[in-house]
């Protein structure tokens, strides 16, 4: 069963040009409640930990050293049908392909560099959730 809840990170590429203001207010205005927020910085490690799924592909190195470059701001967010509709939000992986008006499109620097992350199903939203917050942390 849809639990309504996604997990997100804005990723170093948008935080360090300043656009986490500007990337919180679409989330925000496409009617999405922001649950937990924080901002930190992962290690090369840990971005692996994150990425495991991706530990075979030829990116995967670029990956975890791209997402350990700098702070990140990982929110887990709800609303109704929360993780299609975040997916549809941020667009295609490739900014070159992410419909006008998406948030890659609009702050994206590159098929890495995109910007933000957005969870690809209900299970692994929760589980990459819980990757950065305690439950005590969620509002
Ligand atoms: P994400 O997991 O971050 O939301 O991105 P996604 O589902 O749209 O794409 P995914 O296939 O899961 O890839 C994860 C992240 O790896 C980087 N990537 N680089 N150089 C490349 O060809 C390449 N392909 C993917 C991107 O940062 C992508 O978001
Ligand atoms: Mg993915």
């Amino acid at each position: 069963m849809a639990t309504n809840r996604t997990f997100t990170m804005i990723k170093p590429d948008a935080v360090s040009a300043g656009n986490t203001g500007a990337i919180t207010k679409m989330i925000e205005e496409a009617g999405f409640r922001i649950v937990a927020v924080k901002k930190t910085q992962l290690t090369p490690e840990r971005a692996g930990q994150f990425y495991a799924i991706h530990k075979e592909r030829p990116f995967f190195k670029d990956l975890c050293s791209y997402m350990s470059s700098g702070a990140i701001v990982p929110m887990i967010l709800e609303k109704e049908n929360a993780v299609e509709d975040f997916r549809k939000l941020i667009g295609a992986t490739d900014p070159q392909k992410a419909a006008p008006g998406t948030i890659r499109n609009l702050f994206a620097k590159s098929i890495e560099a995109n910007a933000i992350h957005g969870s690809d199903s209900d299970e692994n939203a929760e589980i990459e959730g819980s990757f950065f917050f305690a439950k005590t942390e969620c509002f």
